[in-house]
């Protein structure tokens, strides 16, 4: 259904009167007035939007007498669960986690490669009263497509050439647990509907099948694309997002917590040197102070990776980090692409910035109205000597 609405108040209000309330009862800005309006969608998935603002703003809340308590809870789970960090932002994220997790709400994990994603989703698991029971991960972009409702739903016998035997697919070995669905922008059209079908009804057939079966599952998803602008492009359905963007929870990239990383740092490189056998007893300042420089567009996986190349190669107590193990990816290709742009580029890309008032990163920044990774553009704006900063 895909009803046209006179004004963004008729969008809001419409699934809201039916509701029986006579007054928009909280910020109308957590549905994001203008991506309804730009979309003009269907009642449809107002209302999913309308229980999506309902459910995150109950779940994310701050109970005031609760306060303390949950920062209690944080320290020990931040251990537990080894998402090490202890920088503001990647609190207010464990908070997020920790709000969510004891409910049946569906999550929607945005950050970039390497930020932890999966990390998030297993303490949300764990932490949930289906943490005893499995966690069924789906890479969504690791499957052929041909492959994937057999993978997600099972098949019957003889339901295509191969199929030898019946097969339970991922949902059904979720069932009374939580299934992950990981790199969800990948899924081709033709599976979004399918999922849709089973995020909006709990039921779904084998593949060859025709006896419906009914599931009871948590779902957890993730993706380092910025799903939005897949809807907004067209490349993912609106009200499957809408289905799955219940609860954000956004993982902040490490260029944004840079004092998460003497932390990370310590607890990388003391369990590499346990594994290799090495003694490393302190960290050279300077390699320190080096990588809270450097903008590690790998984010976390891309940290790790370096202090396993550091441990491997110490020969002392002291690890060092080799700046030449922290360079920015390609920059020469980037830098010939803007010199061939020329000074028109240089002019576009401070317009932009004038308009995000500087900001680069996340789903309002410039990157992202110009359809870029974020850390190509940073790169360009570097490689252009343009000053982000005399936007703010
Ligand atoms: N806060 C953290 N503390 C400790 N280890 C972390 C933390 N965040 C991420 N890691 C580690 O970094 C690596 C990458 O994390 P993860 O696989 O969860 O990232 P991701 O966001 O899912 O990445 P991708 O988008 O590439 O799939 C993993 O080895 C993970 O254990
Ligand atoms: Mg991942």
């Amino acid at each position: 259904m895909s009803t046209a609405f006179a004004s963004v108040a008729d969008v809001i209000d419409a699934p809201f009167r039916r509701a029986g309330h006579s007054e928009f009862p909280f910020g109308a800005d957590a549905l994001s007035l203008q991506t309804l309006r730009d979309m003009r969608p269907g009642v449809e998935q107002v209302e999913v939007a309308f229980e999506n603002a309902t459910v995150y703003r109950e779940v994310s809340e701050p109970k005031p007498k609760l306060a303390q308590e949950k920062i209690h809870q944080i320290r020990d789970y931040t251990h537990s669960e080894q998402i090490v960090g202890n920088s503001p932002e990647l609190r207010r994220m464990l908070e997020l986690v920790d709000r969510v997790a004891p409910t049946d709400s569906t999550v929607l994990i945005a950050g970039e490669t390497g930020t932890g994603k999966e990390l998030v989703a297993h303490a949300i698991h764990r932490r949930s009263p289906r943490g005893d029971r499995a966690l069924v991960k789906v890479n969504c972009a690791a499957l052929p497509a041909e492959l994937i409702a057999s993978e997600l739903f099972g098949h019957e016998k003889g339901a295509f050439t191969g199929a030898l035997q019946q097969r339970i697919g991922r949902f059904e070995a979720a069932n009374g647990g939580t299934i992950f669905l990981d790199e969800i922008a990948e899924l081709s059209p033709e599976i979004q509907v399918l999922l849709l079908r089973v995020l909006q009804e709990k039921e779904f057939e084998r593949v060859g099948g025709n006896r419906t079966i009914k599931t009871d599952v948590r779902v957890i998803a993730a993706s380092n694309k910025d799903l939005q602008r897949e809807v907004n492009v067209g490349r993912f359905r609106m009200d499957l997002f809408y289905r799955l963007n219940v609860f954000p929870v956004h993982v902040p990239p490490l260029r944004e917590r840079v004092n998460d990383i003497p932390l990370l740092v310590d607890y990388f490189a003391a369990r590499l040197a346990a594994r290799t056998g090495k003694k490393i007893n302190q960290i050279e300042k300077r390699s320190l102070s080096a990588m809270q420089q450097y903008s590690w567009p790998g984010n976390i996986r891309e940290l790790q990776n370096v202090i396993e190349r550091c441990v491997i190669l110490a020969d002392s107590e002291v690890l060092r980090v080799d700046p030449g193990m922290m360079q920015e990816a390609a920059p020469v290709p980037i830098a010939a692409n803007v010199i061939a742009f020329g000074s028109e580029r240089r002019a576009h890309i401070e317009a932009v910035l004038r308009e995000t008032r500087g900001k680069v990163y996340g789903p309002h920044g410039a990157a992202s109205r110009l359809g870029l990774p974020a850390t190509t553009l940073d790169s360009q704006i570097r490689a252009l000597r343009i000053n982000k900063h005399q936007y703010k």
